[in-house]
């Protein structure tokens, strides 16, 4: 089929990619013009596991292009996958602006025979119906629009595209739903099935979804919060709980909260939607009040750990990016740290994996925060670590290295990367999530 996206992000061009390899013809379209001459020129704007590759492979084969021209793009699509920006707006709920002045140009724009607009932008319920409008308003021919909720994870997004654990697909015509289903056959079968069903579920499941996962974050960041008073050991309650299959053993780790572009902002745009029906989700605001404050806790007990002085000292911090295996730094927990310690008068020496250019350009007119390449280059002279993304590499750090370097052998653990015991056997002061510090042990 030909296939075009609009919004070549970190959804627009893993769905642009995984359908080209999969032998269809696709083109990708974004305004950021800068972004469209680097695709063509072969680099990939964002860190994505195995989409390098992937990428390169179909430009190769000539079935992935890019263009800034929205009405060239779409010319000769039988499918239109919208694929953009929804950010928060200052009541919480979604900005559709990207969304509907796309939808505005395709009204103009459309190719001469039918086809189907996908949305797959994470929309407030009942947007498909503005989004037909707004193409009506404007289209010679006939077309459809669908809403197809995307769930893949950031830092697993080509192997949650290729092997999705289900696909929701909402509309209510049959010629639409055909289409989808010969679209993402070759991606489902039994195990992993499409759940077809109207719009406005298909909307709503995807809030559902990305909420319940925060919920589940949040609990058990307050019971982890329990845990550390009472003396419990966390890890032993997490695997515990988890093993109960109505539970699960996922997303169960105890932490400095959720971020990134989705969680956050989905939970607010949850919120507003059910006041606008008005329905107070007590729960929506319980989470993410309970996120805010876990995101503080790091921090807390540096501050208390230093007498509330640290003003004037340098700390140094691994993992910028908002998880592990991106380079994804929106609404990290990692920036609410650095800006609480820059805003106490400390310095921030910072070292990522794969987001330190997405860091250095965040905070790239402060000269209060380094951003280095060297995780143990960070902590020379460094009064202490803090861990706020659970890179593998953090993991299997060299522990003699890390002691040697800090002025101070202090680690703030956002994370849980390493065992207590384990740390006090090694000399170091060790603060965790919802388990007690530990202090060198002779
Ligand atoms: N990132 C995720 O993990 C994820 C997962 C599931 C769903 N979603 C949802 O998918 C949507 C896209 O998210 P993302 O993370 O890929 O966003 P993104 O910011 O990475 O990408 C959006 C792209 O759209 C482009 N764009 C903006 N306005 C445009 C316009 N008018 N015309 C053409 N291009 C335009 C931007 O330049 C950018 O390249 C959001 O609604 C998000 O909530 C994201």
């Amino acid at each position: 089929m030909k296939v075009t996206i609009v919004g070549t992000g970190y959804v627009g061009l893993v769905t642009g990619c995984c359908l080209a390899d999969s032998g269809h013809t696709v083109i990708c379209v974004d305004n950021d013009i800068q972004k469209i001459e680097a695709m063509r020129r072969g680099e990939v704007p964002i860190y994505e596991p195995g989409l390098e590759d992937m990428m390169h492979r179909a430009q190769k084969l000539n079935t992935l292009s890019f263009t800034t021209d929205l009405a060239e793009g779409v010319r000769e699509a039988q499918i239109i996958f919208l694929a953009l920006p929804t950010p928060p707006l200052e009541d919480g709920s979604a900005d559709l602006s990207a969304v509907l002045a796309v939808a505005g140009q395709l009204g103009e724009h459309l190719p001469d025979s039918y086809c189907l607009i996908v949305n797959k932008s994470t929309v407030p319920v009942g947007t498909a119906e503005k989004v037909r409008e707004t193409i009506a308003a404007k289209a010679k021919t006939e077309f459809d629009v669908v809403s197809n909720p995307e769930f893949l994870r950031e830092g697993h997004a080509v192997e949650d595209f290729m092997e999705p654990e289900r696909v929701v697909i909402g509309t209510d015509n049959p010629k639409a739903e055909a289409l989808m289903h010969e679209l993402y056959t070759p991606f489902t079968n039994d195990e992993r099935p499409i759940y077809m069903t109207d719009p406005r579920t298909a909307e709503l499941t995807k809030y559902a979804a990305n909420t319940f996962l925060v919920t589940k974050i949040s609990f058990m960041n307050e019971i982890a919060q329990l845990s550390e008073r009472m003396g419990a050991d966390i890890d032993v309650l997490r695997q515990a709980i988890g093993a109960d299959s109505r539970i699960g053993h996922k997303f169960l780790h105890p932490g400095i909260g959720c971020g990134g572009s989705c969680f956050p902002k989905d939970v607010r745009a949850l919120k507003h939607m059910s006041e606008e029906h008005d329905y107070e989700f007590k729960l929506l605001t319980a989470a993410m009040d309970i996120n805010d404050q876990q995101q503080q806790v790091l921090v807390d007990k540096l501050n208390t750990h230093f007498n509330g002085d640290i003003q004037g000292k340098t700390f140094a911090l691994w993992g910028l990016a908002f998880k592990p295996q991106t380079d994804d730094i929106r609404e990290a927990p990692a920036l609410v740290i650095i800006d609480r310690l820059l805003a106490k008068g400390a310095k921030v020496i910072a070292y990522d994996p794969e987001a330190a250019g997405n860091g250095r350009a965040h905070y790239k007119d402060n000269q209060n925060i380094t951003v280095v390449d060297d995780k143990y280059q960070a902590l020379k002279n460094a009064d202490a670590l803090l861990i706020a993304t659970e890179w593998p590499e953090f993991a299997a750090a060299n522990l003699v290295q890390i002691k040697q370097a800090l002025k101070q052998p202090v680690i703030f653990d956002g994370r849980n990367v390493y065992q207590p015991a384990k740390l006090a056997k090694a000399g170091f002061t060790y603060y965790s999530i919802g388990r007690q510090a530990v202090t060198p042990t002779p």
